[in-house]
């Protein structure tokens, strides 16, 4: 095997190594986060790739080289962009910086900046779509989330904490099984394959709040079918829908989408997306996201 090894690379270590000793006092940042074995990297990749963008990008040189497309998602956007240490948007600005420093590269990798230029677009679009003030401002707030694990009420939990409001637990009618096996590949399984929206315990009722955050796992590629029932049940017309979803390595899906689709006349934000309940960044990205909204 062919081993070559850029000289720049060589450079950069012996900076970044210098660098490093002369902040040997300041304490360090907190660890990068390892996604879990399990995790279909492709699929992570793609939904940060969609993320930053707002959509797919195809052909060019990814159909000439598909190698790339996996090596972008699954190295790229799911190994190093789930590490946490920097925001999406500190990669991106640190990654411009650096092109712009190296001399002769930004013409020589045109097609490289072709796709940087459509990442910060992607970002720039993102963060005016996220920008749009603060929304909670003297609104009345409502928490809403299903659970059954336990892992969006906890993130549920934490959003309260920083949003304040009321909340509201989406429970069905009919309880789920507690055995793991008989909820997802029984009954859950059955209500998504014949599209049962299942009674609730509750409907609640949204009428007197403006902003109602909405939480949910995701549940065979979408929405978990209570959360389906509580948006169709209600009237959302003129409300604003913030949606979050804990997953277990699929990501949101559409699930933000399918919320606007049910929830007739509301306006849908920016979901929080989270694996699980979270690790040590999720604190921090909580808090990015909501000061966005
Ligand atoms: C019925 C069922 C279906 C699930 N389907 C998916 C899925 O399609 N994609 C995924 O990433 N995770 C899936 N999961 C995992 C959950 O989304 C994840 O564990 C979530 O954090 C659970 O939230 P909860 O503890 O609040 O119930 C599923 C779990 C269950 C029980």
């Amino acid at each position: 095997m062919l081993i070559a090894v850029s000289p720049r690379s060589l450079n950069a270590l012996n900076t970044f190594m210098k660098v490093a000793d002369a902040r040997k006092d300041v304490k360090a940042g907190s660890e990068g986060k390892v996604l879990p074995k399990e995790t279909d990297k492709f699929a992570y990749g793609d939904n940060v790739q969609v993320e930053l963008t707002g959509g797919h990008i195809k052909g060019g040189v990814l159909e000439f080289a598909p190698a790339i497309d996996q090596y972008l998602k699954e190295h790229l956007f799911a190994d190093i962009f789930a590490r946490g240490v920097l925001t999406y948007q500190e990669r991106e600005i640190a990654t411009i910086s650096a092109l712009s420093s190296i001399q002769g590269v930004m013409l020589k990798l045109s097609v490289l900046i072709v796709l940087t230029i459509l990442f910060v677009a992607g970002f720039a679009y993102a963060i005016t779509q996220n920008n749009k003030g603060d929304i909670m401002d003297n609104k009345k707030i409502l928490v809403a989330y299903f659970s059954w694990g336990g892992n969006t009420k906890f993130i549920a939990e934490k959003i309260h904490s920083q949003v304040g409001g009321d909340m509201f637990r989406i429970e069905t009618a009919v309880p789920y099984p507690t055995d793991y096996n008989e909820a997802a590949y029984g009954v859950a399984k059955k209500q998504h394959d014949e599209n049962i929206h299942p009674e609730l315990k509750d409907n609640g009722d949204v009428s007197e709040y403006d902003v109602i955050f909405v939480g949910t796992p995701a549940w065979w590629y979408t929405m978990a079918p209570a959360v389906m029932t509580f948006l169709e049940v209600n009237n959302f017309e003129g409300k604003t829908i913030v949606p979050f979803i804990t997953h277990g390595g699929g990501g949101k899906y559409n699930i933000a989408q399918e919320m606007g689709q049910l929830a007739k006349g509301a306006k849908v934000l920016t979901p929080f997306v989270v694996y699980g309940k979270g690790d040590s960044q999720t604190d921090k990205e909580l808090e990015n996201w909501l000061k966005k909204l």
